[in-house]
């Protein structure tokens, strides 16, 4: 008899709300994610609502200091963001991940990690990539860059992480329009809703399924 194919292991990692990590449980809850499966959440904040998600879902969840300043005591032997990878790098041998998600993660990976993981790193970004990304383009400030230049059309796009930020190949996009009245924050909702929480989970079908079928 042929030997089911194993799940790819995910790790997610988050610096927040979480929202999109909660749009990826789901999606293995409903089946939408089948090749894969949430193995552990990591999180470069320690109070991130992001983490009480995984709890509730019995994912590990692991918070990780990412900046000298926020180390306690336990992780002194840490030297700032390259403490953070080489510990990142650890978990995801010992847990044998197979592609890593980044779901609202605030920090930029440095090259030195990215290239150890070629088509291994997906990310999700609130905007039409090449508009409002890169270095300085998160979270909120990328919708308000969206509303101060008036762009009418918005969206998400999900794509492969490489050592440009922001610049990895596009996998998914999604547009959303910009209503007259829109707040920064009513249209991040928008976004979300409408744009990324369909697109992580699908993306993330699509490439696990590419990674267990040994296309990439
Ligand atoms: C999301 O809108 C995500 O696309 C964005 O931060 C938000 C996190 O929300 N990520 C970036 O801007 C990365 N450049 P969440 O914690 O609720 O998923």
């Amino acid at each position: 008899m042929l030997e089911q194919n194993k799940k790819i292991k995910i790790a997610v990692l988050i610096s927040g709300g979480g929202t999109n990590l909660q749009a990826l449980i789901d999606a293995e809850k409903s089946g939408i994610i089948k090749s894969g499966e949430i193995s552990l959440v990591i999180s470069s904040k320690e109070d991130a609502y992001g983490l009480k998600r995984a709890e509730n879902a019995g994912i590990r969840g692991i918070y990780l200091p990412s900046s000298k300043e926020r180390m306690p005591k336990e992780f002194k032997g840490f030297k700032g963001f390259k403490g953070f990878e080489d510990e990142l790098s650890n978990l995801i041998k010992e847990n044998n991940i197979e592609l890593i998600v980044l779901a609202g993660f605030m920090k930029i990976l440095s090259e030195e990690f990215v290239k150890k993981y070629p088509n291994r790193i997906i990310n999700v970004h609130p905007s039409l990539i090449p508009s409002f990304c890169g270095k300085g383009a998160y979270g909120l400030k990328v919708h308000e860059m969206a509303l101060n230049y008036g762009v009418k059309v918005t969206g998400a796009t999900v794509h492969f992480v490489n050592e440009i930020p922001d610049g990895g190949e596009i996998l998914l996009q999604k547009a959303v329009y910009v209503e007259d009245d829109d707040t920064p924050e009513i249209l991040q909702k928008r976004v979300m809703q409408e744009a990324e929480w369909i697109l992580l989970p699908k993306a993330v079908e699509m490439v696990s399924k590419k990674i267990m079928e040994g296309e990439i």
